[in-house]
């Protein structure tokens, strides 16, 4: 019945529903594409619809409208924001530029279109460790996850690292001593951890990847029993691609992504709202790094 409405709804307003893994099972079944924030950039630097619905949370939208001014861009809930998204400030940025030669600024995806616009480039959790590893500069101020930031500086030696202590508050308040009573309740099941979470944690796992990677891993995996160090949107599509396989939850669910509900889907492209507006100049310099970021992050 809801699948029948978005259909309907979807040709009159000629729209393509992308959703992040961590969105709400039901409006993961909807859409058109689900996956990763990396996948979900090319998806949306790609598609010849003129409406983009993004089920995700701000920054998500705004990256697609950044890269696509002249599309309608529609977020079923306006507040749905993630916190980390705002976890740095201009004036560390500039202190910095101004203080550390050969500094390059590398912005998480997860950001807002002001923070990105003051960055040389953009990284999703996928594909960060290759994009830091490309460039030339000795320095990187990595913004603003700083555990994703750790992850990276752990794999790409040779460079100096500078954070401005961003972090997500759902995979950051996971802990290795969760890890430790997961791992005696169920001790044949591998732990598959986000990179947003404490180093210690990815130390006490079997895979730190992003969530597109914890997918492909646990559907490789000989394992059938998994711990999920992520939020637990991503159980929809593991239980979906792994079946027989399960999988325990660990982290909270992240309240924001949670905003996203089959009824705010249903309103959205009924009535049009809640477009994402940003101003072209705004939009204009932080598409600069967000391309560079597809641009590298495609390369072979
Ligand atoms: P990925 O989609 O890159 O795995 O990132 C997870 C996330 O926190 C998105 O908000
Ligand atoms: Fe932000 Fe964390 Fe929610 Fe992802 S899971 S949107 S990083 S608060």
């Amino acid at each position: 019945m809801f699948t029948e409405e978005i259909e309907k709804l979807k040709k009159r307003e000629d729209a393509v529903i992308l959703a992040h893994y961590y969105v709400d099972g039901a409006v993961q079944a909807a859409a058109d594409f689900v996956g990763d924030s990396f996948y979900l950039a090319k998806a949306a630097a790609q598609t010849d619809k003129s409406t983009i619905v993004f089920c995700g949370v701000r920054f998500m939208g705004e990256s697609a409208k950044i890269l696509n001014p002249q599309r309608r861009v529609l977020l079923p809930d306006a507040s749905a924001d993630c916190p980390m998204a705002h976890m740095a400030d201009a004036e560390q940025i500039a202190r910095l530029r101004a203080e550390v030669s050969d500094l390059a600024v590398v912005c998480y995806i997860n950001s807002s279109a002001a923070l990105k616009a003051l960055s040389d480039v953009c990284v999703t959790s996928s594909n960060a460790v290759k994009i830091v590893s490309s460039l030339p500069n000795k320095n990187i101020l990595f913004i603003p996850d700083e555990n994703l930031g750790n992850f990276v500086r752990a794999r790409v030696p040779g460079k100096t690292f500078y954070f401005s202590g961003g972090y997500c508050p759902a995979h950051a308040s996971v802990l290795s001593s969760d890890i430790e009573s997961e791992r005696s309740a169920h001790p044949a099941a591998e732990v598959l951890t986000h990179p947003e979470c404490r180093a210690d944690v990815c130390a006490a796992s079997d895979f730190v990847g992003s969530t597109a990677e914890i997918v492909a891993y646990a559907e490789q995996s000989s394992r059938s029993e998994f711990i999920v160090c992520t939020e637990p949107g991503v159980l929809y599509e593991l239980e979906r691609r792994c079946p027989g396989k399960r999988f325990y939850p660990v982290a909270p669910v992240c309240a924001d992504m949670k905003k996203i509900t089959p009824e705010s889907v249903v309103r959205c492209l009924e009535r049009g709202e809640y477009t994402v507006e940003l101003e072209e100049k705004a939009a204009a310099a932080a598409r600069r790094p967000l391309e560079r970021m597809l641009e590298l992050g495609s390369r072979k």
